[in-house]
């Protein structure tokens, strides 16, 4: 049998090979397509052994707990580069030349301004809203604001919708903050940077316009980029299978908020944030523990667990030193910290967690800075969605350029056979 090929033998039928096919690094994959003409499918849910897609993207080794992106290592762009840098990776395939990055940069500060009348699409919105609802809401709403570039065969719309999403992600999150809290809106400012920006939109009024913390843009800066793309996760796999029906991007990127914001997913860093409280004292860290391992108590220790790690998350790494830094240079001390710190410590020794390789992922520190930086946990996976919009946009880029056929997965039916109506 060719080393690149595997057998399957059914039962009194003929056995029919199927490829394997090779990556650049990671595992094999069995080409499963040809197996309808046996009139059977593969069964799979929740993914845990199936590639959607193939991808240049992002690469992650769960075992030995590695994240590249375009083959540059997580812990490297997160030191050396900045966003906007990682997002021009993500996008084109290599990094910036310097007039690349001065050009791209420039494109982005000129796209940041949302159409005016967004203004009046946020007051049909409470303002108790949970920010993640509104954002779903006005990023779903771009689409019948920018008209001009939803030929998604068109390159040039391709690339603009990209540029208006990564540019206009900032603005919109510091409208749906600003929004809750019933202060002014902020716009967009080209004399600061990506981050500074941000921060600007969101903490500043009309009234007092404060220079921005080049410390607290830098952290800021760094959760963008480590949350800025990972492979085929839920999210992505959303874009990726809206993007697939030739849905726009706009609406593409607004289901990939909606499935972001699962607690299982995107949703876990407010949730950290949100246990910690529940937690309130390293007294309690045991009787949560013993919840976490109980299978008849749905409470899951938020920010542990990976469906693909099965080691430290890099990111996490990169996010500790991060808070670690954060605080020290503020002369913070947080007690969610030292709390998250203790349960991480005890967590990490318990048999239950270290058996099933549990170990803390990206969104067990993020909140602390987030909290640390003024954003309120309300507001953390709305600061995911705008990171992670790019890695989003990039996925579906590289799935429509591949022309792939629409996503439509099928089942195993369980249900009644053929029936009559008894009338
Ligand atoms: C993100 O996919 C991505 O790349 C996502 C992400 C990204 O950047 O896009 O990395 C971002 O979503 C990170 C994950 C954030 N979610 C959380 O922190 C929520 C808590 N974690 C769990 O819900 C869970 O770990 C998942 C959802 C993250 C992963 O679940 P899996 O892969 O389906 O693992 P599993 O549920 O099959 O767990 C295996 C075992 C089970 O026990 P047994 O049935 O074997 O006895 O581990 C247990 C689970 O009950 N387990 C946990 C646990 N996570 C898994 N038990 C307690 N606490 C946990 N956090």
């Amino acid at each position: 049998m060719a080393d690149n090929k595997a057998q399957l033998v059914i039962e009194g039928a003929e056995a029919i090979e199927l490829p394997i096919l090779t990556g650049t690094v990671g595992p094999d994959v069995i080409d499963v397509r040809s197996l309808t003409s046996t009139g059977r499918f593969t069964f799979d849910p929740g993914f845990m052994s199936t590639a959607s897609c193939e991808s240049k993207i992002t690469y992650i080794d769960g075992d030995k707990g590695i994240l590249l992106h375009r083959g540059y290592p997580i812990e490297q762009l997160a030191e050396k580069s900045d966003y906007l840098e990682t997002c021009y990776l993500l996008l084109n395939g290599e990094l910036p030349t310097t007039e690349q990055k001065a050009k791209f940069v420039d494109t982005i500060k000129n796209h940041t301004i949302v159409h005016e009348q967004l203004k009046s699409f946020l007051h049909g919105f409470r303002r108790d809203a949970h920010p993640m609802a509104v954002m779903c809401g006005i990023v779903g709403a771009l689409s019948a604001f920018y008209h001009d570039s939803l030929d998604i065969n068109n390159p040039q719309h391709r690339e603009i919708s990209a540029h208006r999403l990564v540019a206009k992600m900032p603005t919109i999150a510091a409208m749906v903050y600003k929004y809750s809290m019933g202060q002014p809106l902020m716009y967009p400012r080209n004399d600061l940077n990506y981050s500074e920006n941000f921060l600007h939109m969101m903490f500043n009024t009309p009234a007092e316009i404060k220079p921005i913390s080049p410390v607290l843009a830098k952290a800021m800066d760094r959760i963008f980029i480590l949350h800025a793309d990972h492979e085929q996760n839920a999210s992505t796999s959303t874009v990726r299978l809206a993007g697939s029906t030739g849905a726009n991007p706009f609406a593409c990127i607004a289901a990939g908020i909606a499935a972001l914001w699962g607690p299982a997913h995107g949703g876990a860093n407010e949730a950290v944030l949100t246990m910690l409280d529940e937690i309130g004292d390293v007294s309690n860290v045991e009787k949560f523990l013993a919840k976490a391992k109980d299978k008849n108590d749905p409470f899951k220790l938020m920010g542990f667990g990976h469906r693909v790690y099965k080691n430290f998350d890099p990111r996490a790494k990169v996010m500790k030193q991060t808070c670690d830094e954060v605080l020290g240079e503020l002369g913070i001390n947080d007690p969610q910290l030292d709390l998250a710190m203790k349960l991480e410590e005890i967590a990490l020794n318990d048999p239950y967690f270290a058996e099933r390789n549990l170990y803390p992922n990206v969104d067990f520190y993020s909140g602390i800075i987030l909290k640390a930086i003024g954003i309120p946990t309300s507001m953390f996976t709305v600061i995911f969605a705008l990171a992670r919009t790019v890695g989003w946009i990039s996925h579906w880029k590289e799935m429509i350029a591949s022309g792939q056929k629409i996503g439509r997965p099928r089942q195993l039916y369980t249900g009644h056979p053929k029936r009559d109506l008894p009338r």
